[in-house]
This record gives C-alpha cells, structure tokens and sequence, in this order.
C-alpha cells in the first residue's frame, strides 16, 4: 500500500483509510465489536495504517472500538476524527432525529463554537486512548458560530500539540477559503463516489490548484457498488441505506446494470467489483486517501487489496463512458 502526502500537511497517510462509521453500528442496523476490531486489524496487516472515526458514529463507541484496537500501538497508525456534529446539547443548528444505542430518540445539532471544540477534543482523547489526534476535522458546517472563532479553537489545539493538523468535512470551496484564512486547512472530507460526482465542479479543481488534499467518503455508495445490493435486499433494523436516495428501486436496478458492464474489466483484472470501484476512485485528482468502510476482515481484505492492479487508458475511457451513460433518479 503506498501512502500519500496528507493535502497541505507536513505527513503521509496509507492511501486507502479505514472508515469507522458502521463499526459504530449506529445508522447502521448494529454491528459487532469483535468482527470490528478483526477489521481494523486485517487492515493494519494488509497496509492501511489510517482510521477515520467521528464521536457521533456511535455516541462515541466507534471512537472507544478504535482505543481498543490500537491501544499500546498507537504510533503505528494516523487517527483523524471530527468534531462539530454532538447529541448532547441543543446549541447551534438541529441537523437530524436519530436514535441513541437503547433506541431512545436523540437529536443531532452541528456547533462548533470555541469552548465545544476545546472539550469535544479532551472527549476524544479519551475515548481514542491516546494525547494526540492526527486529523482533526469539522464534521459539518455549523451556520451559527463565525469559521473564524471555530478553528482559532482548532489552532489553540495545534499550539498544545492535541492535533497534528486540522481539515473539514462538506466544506464547499468558499467555506474552505475562509476556513484557510485562520488555521492552515489541509483536507476536504467529502462525498464522492462514481455515483456522486457533484466536487468535479468547483472543490476538486480548488482543492488541485491550492494543494489541499480530498478525502472522499463513501466510495462504494455505502455498499451499493459492490454489486451485492439487489431489489428487496434485507437490511437490518436500523440502517439508515434504504431510505436513501441511491438504494432507491430504480436507482438500484441502474446501479446493477451499470456494474455489469463494468464487470468484464474486473474480471480480466482478477479483482471484484469493490476492488475496481476502489481503484478507479483512487486515481481521480487531488484525492489524499479514500475512506472505506469495513464491517468485518474479509471485507476489510478484500479492500485493501483495491491497490495491487492499475487500470489502463482503454479501461478507464470504457469505465467513463458507461458512467456517462448513468443517470440516477437522486
Ligand atoms: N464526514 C462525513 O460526513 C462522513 C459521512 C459518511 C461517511 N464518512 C466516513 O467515510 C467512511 C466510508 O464511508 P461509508 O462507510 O459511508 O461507505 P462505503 O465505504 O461506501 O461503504 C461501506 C459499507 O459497504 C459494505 N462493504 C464494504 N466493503 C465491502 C466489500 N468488500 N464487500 C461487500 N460489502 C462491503 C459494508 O456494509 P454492509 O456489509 O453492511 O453492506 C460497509 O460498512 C465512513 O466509515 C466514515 O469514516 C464520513
């Protein structure tokens, strides 16, 4: 697995990054500790040294199961977390209703105001069993609070040596300008997928001329581009996917048939679905690591392994072509 330069930071990060939101099983439909530490573990051993996590996934379980799984090797491994989408007070501005780990109702409010920025910190240094953060990202905007107090509060944590560098999450480029105006902004984790293209426009062409670095999230559409979503799929009690834009019926179908005129390329490659989908995501401009989830080492395996072939011109164009040819009912 190579590594790549972190955006504007002064250190690398294993190109693809484990993603520690459905290890949290929040939104998710639950998930099981062990098969998740399993996962992170089959993902160290396979090259990835990189794990993002967020307080929120989980109510701070996923936070604790990544403390867990790297505790007394902590520096082998780049933890980035976020901070600025909380459950447990009503500042700033409401995003969603949820549901906590019992199934009682929660709210989740984006507030990234200075004293909340300093403690959600302190909350997850303990949580992730360590002094310092990697990467430390806002994980929404948050309206309410001017950018400029929010990653004073972010700098102040640089200056105390808590967080090696600071990034945002669905940050536009406006945003990420004026963000960069007081801390040294180096990455934008964003959505981005063969699916959702809409950073092509504006953040990824930004970002390419500004050397900031993207990290994308969702890359295989939450599970979609594997291609073992089919209509009537069961999905656990809980997970959010089904009602979501993608995992739409038609939108499903289409998925399908693009993937199965991908599917010859993938198997001349001797690589699943997955591993082309990874790969072809990886090579896009201006990307520092993609985040992909795992929910066990098999899938963990399956891929980290997306980086041992490189697709050729001819196979991109056909790959591109078919993509253009997609049009999703979102
Ligand atoms: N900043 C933000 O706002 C934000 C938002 C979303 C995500 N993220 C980050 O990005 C990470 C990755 O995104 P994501 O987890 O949403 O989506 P993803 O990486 O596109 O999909 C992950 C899910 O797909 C399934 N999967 C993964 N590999 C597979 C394989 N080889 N074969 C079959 N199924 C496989 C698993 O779920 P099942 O087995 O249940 O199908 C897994 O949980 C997250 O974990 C999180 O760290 C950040």
């Amino acid at each position: 697995m190579n590594s790549r330069k972190l955006g504007s930071a002064d250190f690398e990060v294993s190109e693809i990054t484990f993603g520690a939101w459905a290890i949290g099983g929040w939104m998710w439909g639950g998930a099981d500790k062990n098969d998740a530490i399993d996962a992170i573990n089959a993902s160290y051993e396979n090259g990835i040294d990189t794990i993002d996590t967020a307080p929120a996934y989980g109510f701070g379980r996923s936070e604790e199961i990544v403390g867990e799984a790297i505790a007394g090797r902590r520096d082998k491994f780049k933890i980035l977390t976020k901070f600025g989408l909380s459950w447990y007070s009503e500042k700033g501005i409401f995003h969603f209703d949820t549901q906590d780990e019992k199934g009682n109702p929660a709210k989740m409010y984006k507030y990234a105001g200075k004293e909340r920025v300093i403690q959600e910190c302190e909350d997850s240094l303990k949580r992730l069993r360590t002094d310092y953060i990697d990467l430390y990202q806002i994980h929404w905007p948050d309206p309410t609070t001017p950018i400029q107090e929010t990653f004073e509060a972010a700098e102040q944590l640089i200056k105390q040596g808590k967080v090696r560098a600071v990034g945002v999450c669905n940050y536009n480029k406006e945003q990420m300008i004026e963000a960069n105006k007081t801390v040294n902004v180096v990455t934008n984790q964003i959505p981005y997928s063969m699916l959702l293209r809409d950073i092509e426009k504006e953040v990824m062409p930004w970002c390419k001329e500004n050397g900031k670095g993207l990290i994308p999230y969702s890359p295989l559409q939450r599970g979609l581009l594997t291609g073992k979503i089919t209509e009537g799929y069961v999905f656990n009690e809980g997970d959010h996917r089904p009602g979501t834009p993608h995992f739409k019926k038609g939108n499903i179908a289409k998925t399908n048939e693009f993937l199965s005129k991908i599917k010859p390329i993938a198997q001349a490659k001797g690589c699943s679905l997955a591993q082309l989908v990874i790969n072809w995501t990886l090579a896009q401009p201006a990307i520092s690591t993609i985040l992909v989830g795992a929910r066990d080492a098999k899938q963990a395996r399956e891929n980290a392994k997306a980086v041992e072939f490189c697709l050729n011109k001819e196979e991109v164009q056909v790959i591109n072509g078919h993509l253009a040819e997609l049009k999703l009912d979102l």
